[in-house]
């Protein structure tokens, strides 16, 4: 059984990166649709999903790196002729299915990677050599775009595998040759060399197409202003943000509040004064999950689309702190809020930390095991005010 490729037939290598990589993508691909759609309303339905994409980003590494070797061995090998070139569409057609299957088998998996690099949180790759890619940064543009990219060219995938098999059977069925024949057992079968561009070049204007598209589907959307507005008081809220941070399957995952205002009034000679926060949860993002978050067992953003903070600022002498009362999704729990304060003319630098337990609130209750998401929250917030004149 010879190893190498001829004009005329295909090598047992081949034949077996060919089997190996149809039989993974065949799985793989139902698996993404799959896990995608399954529901996660429910802790266990939660756990089963992430289990699931994780045999599926598994699976995907794998197909990568086989997927990266077969093309290292094709690059090496010569390619059997088509046995109708004469036919010069279908030969076109097949050819250019073949350049976009080629094509799919690094982009579909590459753009899968640097989605789940790009986010944090959620079901991992299972394996121990890290979660992260070389320069990908954790960043929500970068996701969005790579989510975009695995959209459109799994879609490109399926149609050109599904165009794939139906050529092969029409060579089985009705032209009744030996082209499938070639691929199973090996049988040479000689066909006639015609060596033309044009299906490459097919292939990579698809894919240009394909990455055109992913480009406007990510395109970020106008979102409301990221910063804080103005409110009431003495003291201006000009910039600040908002942001916590809490234990997801064992990784931390950053979450962000972006859009809240805040009234303030402080006297400076006294150290003391009010503060009132009000926070709209309705933009809320928090990795990968930021659409459960805002879900009825979370933020239940639906019934609950503001939190407010009330609170006295005390004095630095006794430790500077806001201590008053939070209210998040209808449940109002104290909360002290220890903080530092840099002045500086006439604006003034705020920086403080919490942590908050999330089941005070009712958050989660369903998720009673830590291992899943933590209870502990970390909330973290920094901001620069202006004293009104
Ligand atoms: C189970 C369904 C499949 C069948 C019946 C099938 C059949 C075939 C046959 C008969 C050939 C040889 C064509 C020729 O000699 O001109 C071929 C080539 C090829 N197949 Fe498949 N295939 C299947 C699935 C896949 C999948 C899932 C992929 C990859 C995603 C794939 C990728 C390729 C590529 C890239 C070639 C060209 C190999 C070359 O000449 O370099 N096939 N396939
Ligand atoms: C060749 C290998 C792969 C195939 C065929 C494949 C296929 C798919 C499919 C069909 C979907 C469903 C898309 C939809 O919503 O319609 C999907 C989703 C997804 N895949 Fe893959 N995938 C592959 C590799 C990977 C890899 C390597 C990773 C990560 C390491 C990955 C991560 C994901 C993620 C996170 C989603 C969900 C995206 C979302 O939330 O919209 N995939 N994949």
């Amino acid at each position: 059984m010879p190893t190498a490729n001829t004009p005329a037939s295909y090598g047992s290598v081949a034949r077996a990166f060919h089997w190996l990589t149809a039989l993974l993508i065949l799985a793989n691909l139902p698996l993404g649709v799959i896990a995608a759609e399954m529901p996660f309303d429910t802790a266990e339905a939660l756990a089963r999903k992430a289990q699931l994409f994780s045999v599926h980003k598994t699976l995907g590494v794998a197909i990568f790196a086989v997927a990266l070797a077969r093309i290292l061995w094709a690059l090496t090998q010569p390619r059997p002729a088509p046995l109708h070139p004469g036919r010069r569409l279908e030969t076109f057609l097949a050819e250019t299915v073949h350049w976009a299957l080629y094509l799919s088998l690094v982009v579909v998996p590459l753009s899968g990677w640097v989605h789940h690099a790009a986010v944090e949180g959620f079901a991992p790759i299972l394996w121990p050599l890290g979660q992260g890619l070389p320069f990908v940064p954790v960043s929500d543009a970068v996701a969005q775009a790579a989510e975009a990219v695995h959209w459109v060219f799994t879609k490109l995938l399926f149609a050109s595998v599904a165009l794939h098999v139906l050529g092969a059977l029409k060579h089985v069925f009705i032209d009744r040759d030996g082209t499938l024949a070639r691929m199973t057992r090996g049988t040479p079968s000689a066909g006639t060399p015609h060596r033309s561009p044009a299906p490459m070049l097919a292939a990579l204007a698809l894919f240009a197409a394909g990455f055109g598209l992913a480009w406007s589907l990510s395109a970020p959307a106008p979102t409301e202003t990221a910063r804080p507005a103005a409110g009431a008081g003495n003291w201006q809220v000009e910039t600040g943000t908002l942001t916590f941070a809490v234990k997801q399957m064992g990784a931390e995952v950053q979450g962000s509040l972006p859009v809240w205002t805040a009234d303030i009034t402080y006297d400076p000679a006294t150290g003391t004064g009010t503060v009132k926060v009000a926070i709209d949860t309705t933009q809320v993002t928090l990795g990968a999950v930021t659409d459960q978050a805002k879900g009825a067992d979370f933020f239940a953003t639906a019934s609950h689309p503001t939190a407010t903070f009330t609170a006295d600022i005390s004095p630095a002498g006794t430790g500077r702190q806001a201590k008053g009362t939070l209210t998040l999704r209808g449940v109002e729990t104290p909360v002290t809020l220890p903080f530092t304060l840099t002045p500086d003319g006439d604006t003034a630098t705020m920086t403080g930390t919490t942590t908050l337990d999330r089941r005070d609130f009712g958050m989660g209750a369903a998720y009673t095991d830590e291992s899943q998401i933590g209870f502990a929250v970390t909330v973290q917030v920094a901001l620069t005010a202006r004293k009104a004149k």
